[in-house]
């Protein structure tokens, strides 16, 4: 299976051209990638101009979002629905993102996300992680409250199409001291987060739900986090803004083999 890298590109750039300029870039340095799929989110108003580019650029990407609404349609003042990115370019939308949930966001309404995201045949991408690490926890309390909550009475039909982003809200980089996490306690939180979705939802259908690692990840870790984190791709903030750091992640992860 190709590994998976997503651009959450957050609040930026500032304007349509710089969008543009930005994935032109990335596209150029790409061309001949064989083992990732890269799926870029921009902020949404950029999702239909991305989406016109020449086929030459636009092939080499997927697009996402970073949030969406849980309705179809109707009175909400602001929001995005599922049905409008899809018509607007998006195939995947980022749901439960440490940043969203500070601002208030809860697991239930993560929750309604998700189930409106996969029921309306796009990509979910449920993203956990503790704010703190505290040496006696082994599986942050609250890495399975966000993930048991996410998950909670979702059809198993629809799990193909569900992804999972373990971020730690310590290694975010643009937060005070924000690290990037060790390999090694990647391992070992995939490997948890794996258990915890067996348990919740049988082998069969969890096997196959992807986990991905986001937190400082740049063009110096990025391989060795794939390599030996027991990960199948990574949510990449600050270093997807920056044309070249952001080719050579995706290049360090394409030649591994
Ligand atoms: P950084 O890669 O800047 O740490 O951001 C991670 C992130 O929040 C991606 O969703």
């Amino acid at each position: 299976m190709k590994k998976i890298i997503i651009a959450n590109w957050k609040m930026n750039p500032t304007t349509p051209r710089a969008a543009l300029r930005l994935m032109g870039k990335v596209a150029r340095g790409l061309r001949g990638i064989k083992n990732v799929e890269v799926i870029l989110a921009p902020p949404f108003v950029f999702l239909p101009i991305l989406r016109h580019t020449p086929y030459a650029i636009r092939h080499m990407f997927k697009l996402g979002a970073q949030d969406v609404f849980y309705e179809r349609e109707g009175a909400f003042t602001g929001e995005v629905a599922p049905p409008q990115l899809k018509a607007s370019g998006a195939r995947m939308v980022v749901i439960g993102h440490s940043e969203r949930r500070a601002m208030g966001e809860t697991d239930d309404a993560v929750n309604k996300k998700i189930k409106a995201v996969l029921e309306s045949g796009m990509r979910a991408v449920l993203c956990v992680g503790e704010k703190e690490r505290k040496a006696s926890e082994v599986f942050p309390k609250v890495v399975r409250e966000e993930l048991l909550g996410g998950i909670r009475k979702i059809k198993k039909s629809l799990l193909a199409n569900f992804i999972i982003a373990y971020e730690p809200v310590w290694a975010i980089s643009s937060n005070a001291r924000g690290k990037a996490d060790t390999p090694k306690n990647v391992y070992e939180m995939a490997i948890l987060i794996r258990r915890e979705l067996y348990r919740a939802l049988g082998k069969r259908a969890a096997s196959k739900i992807p986990v991905l690692y986001g937190g400082s990840v740049d063009e110096k870790n990025a391989a060795e986090f794939v390599a030996k984190g027991a990960i199948d791709g990574l949510l990449v903030g600050g270093a997807s803004l920056n044309a070249k750091k952001f080719v050579s992640l995706v290049k360090a992860v394409d030649k591994i083999k």
